[in-house]
């Protein structure tokens, strides 16, 4: 291939990402060649101090097991099996076989018993995941989506998730970024995820590679309504 070829298929590439959203061929390929930049990440103290608050957030006051828990595109399962090794009852899902090769191998290294499912995050009823999740952790993987993507997964995590649950998610700002992330806004996630309230946003403090524009990350958290006040429980929990 000469080089206007390959610049041209790098463009069209680049553009395909940007219109349609994060590809399984992008996430095979970072994990085959070890191109996981949100491993280094989530391993930056302040970042893992925060995530940290959150799932102490909803322990608070309780005593273990504190439930099911679901991670969506759970990668090699770093949230998974520290939300097992504090006493939920974790399912991790993810598309790439590799990264849910690794989760497996992590939770058994680990003594922790996890149940991985290699599947997509916008047909969890058809890969088994099970109902009844009091908490559901995305983690950076719904971002990814195109807009109907997402709405199909929003409907996904309601049809899974207990009437009481707590979804945690983190996402990029939205953006132009070529095959990286589109992000997405509180906006977009209010709209995709009816039925659900956003109780708290929280800016987070990481660094990333350069490459990323204007990534302004944030965890959003958010309950799901009630159906006698139409009030989220538990939006008055404060954090920590
Ligand atoms: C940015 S990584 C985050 C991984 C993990 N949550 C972490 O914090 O290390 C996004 C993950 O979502 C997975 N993923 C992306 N789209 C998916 C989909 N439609 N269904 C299942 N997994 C998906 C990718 O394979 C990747 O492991």
């Amino acid at each position: 291939m000469g080089v206007r070829s390959r610049q041209q298929a790098a463009r069209v590439f680049v553009a395909e990402m940007e219109e349609n959203g994060m590809s399984m061929g992008f996430y095979k390929f970072a994990y085959r060649v070890g191109f996981t930049p949100w491993e280094q990440a989530a391993q930056q103290g302040p970042v893992a101090q925060q995530v940290e608050a959150w799932f102490a957030r909803e322990e608070s006051g309780r005593e273990p097991p504190y439930g099911k828990a679901l991670d969506l595109g759970c990668g090699t399962g770093r949230d998974s099996v520290e939300l097992a090794t504090r006493g939920w009852q974790v399912t991790g899902i993810d598309m790439i076989p590799k990264a849910i090769g690794a989760a497996r191998a992590r939770a058994k290294s680990a003594g922790m018993e996890v149940e991985f499912l290699e599947g997509d995050v916008t047909a969890l009823r058809a890969a088994g995941v099970g109902t009844g999740f009091q908490l559901v952790l995305d983690g950076g993987t719904i971002h990814g989506f195109k807009d109907e993507q997402r709405q199909v997964a929003a409907g996904e995590v309601s049809a899974v998730a207990a009437p009481d649950a707590t979804l945690l998610i983190f996402a990029f700002a939205p953006g132009r970024r070529g095959p990286t992330p589109r992000g997405m806004s509180r906006k977009d996630i209010e709209s995709a995820f009816s039925g659900w309230t956003v109780t708290d946003e929280e800016s987070v403090d990481v660094s990333l590679p350069k490459f990323l524009k204007a990534p302004d990350p944030s965890w959003y958290r958010l309950r799901r309504q009630t159906e006698q006040t139409g009030m989220p429980e538990g939006s008055e929990r404060p954090l920590g």
